[in-house]
């Protein structure tokens, strides 16, 4: 993922986290000298824009993203004394070198545990992050949307060799029909407390201000596309000369996703679901 391109067309991913973390942060108990980390934190805007506003000036976060680009991104362009950004995956058996067990108050993830395999894995090693005492916000994609366009794109003969990994995408729910209780019953598996999981439906309507009225058609089209580009892991592996072919075929499946709508005034309207998971871990006293 091209960190910069990312950030700039991350509308939408820093819109819901903004509205997800208003609704929920009084339900939060805010200390001084808090240890926050951020899973699956991405170039860092959203951990510097959104999640730092709100915590005290004592406290120090950790953004944590299983690319070294992104890390190192990250760390260019959004590290302050409070805030710094280090390697993690966050599915792996194998993170204990290099973390330690029990060392933050609050974990947060936006928009990453839907493009990971193994969620359990992903939750145990969650709560073991996670002090005694300490709160989980956990928001992710219910269905990815992108594996639904990418599975058209693969029946496709010019594209199924370079869409082979499209199963990748696939989120840890897309296919069940009780994601709710699916993720509930994973975190208190994993001895979570007071566990709420929850879906949130949204619309998001990408549009543009620009006023330009023949081009506007044209321009929400490619609006849209960009931020499709922006986490396409596949468009790397597409050489060059196909580029522009391969986003021609994308623009003509889009119309066959179940999730997007043409509005009358050109505008794409994308629906989806989000799961909105807030948790705790047991105090030991
Ligand atoms: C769509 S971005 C979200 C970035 C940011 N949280 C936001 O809301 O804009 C998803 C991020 O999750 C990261 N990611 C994917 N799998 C991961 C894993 N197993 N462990 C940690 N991060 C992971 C990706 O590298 C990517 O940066």
């Amino acid at each position: 993922m091209n960190a910069k391109f990312y950030s700039l067309h991350n509308e939408m991913q820093t819109n819901d986290a903004k509205c997800v973390l208003k609704e929920m942060v009084n339900t939060f108990h805010w200390t001084d000298f808090e240890y926050i980390l951020d899973v699956g934190s991405g170039p860092g805007d959203v951990t510097f824009n959104v999640i730092r506003p709100l915590i005290g000036i004592s406290s120090y976060i950790v953004g944590s993203d299983i690319s070294d680009d992104l890390v190192k991104f990250a760390n260019a362009h959004y590290s302050s004394d409070n805030l710094k950004f280090k390697k993690l995956d966050i599915e792996s058996y194998d993170i204990w070198d290099n973390w330690k067990k029990e060392s933050f108050d609050k974990i947060f993830s936006f928009y990453c545990l839907h493009w990971i395999q193994n969620i359990r894995q992903a939750t145990v090693n969650i709560y073991n992050l996670l002090k005694p005492g300490g709160d989980i916000l956990l928001v992710m994609l219910a269905k990815n949307p992108l594996y639904l366009l990418f599975k058209i794109m693969s029946r496709l003969h010019t594209w199924s060799a370079y869409l082979k990994d499209v199963e990748n995408l696939r989120s840890p729910f897309q296919t069940s029909m009780s994601a709710v209780q699916d993720f509930t019953r994973i975190l208190e598996s994993v001895q979570f407390t007071e566990v709420s999981v929850v879906n949130k439906e949204c619309k998001f309507t990408f549009s543009s201000t620009d006023s330009m009225l023949k081009l506007i058609f044209f321009f929400f089209f490619f609006f849209f596309l960009d931020a499709i580009q922006a986490v396409t892991p596949f468009l790397d592996k597409i050489p060059n000369n196909l580029h522009a072919r391969f986003i021609e075929d994308l623009q003509n499946c889009i119309p066959q996703c179940s999730f997007t709508n043409v509005k009358e005034d050109g505008s794409w309207e994308v629906r989806y679901t989000l799961i909105v998971a807030k948790a705790s871990k047991m105090n030991n006293h």
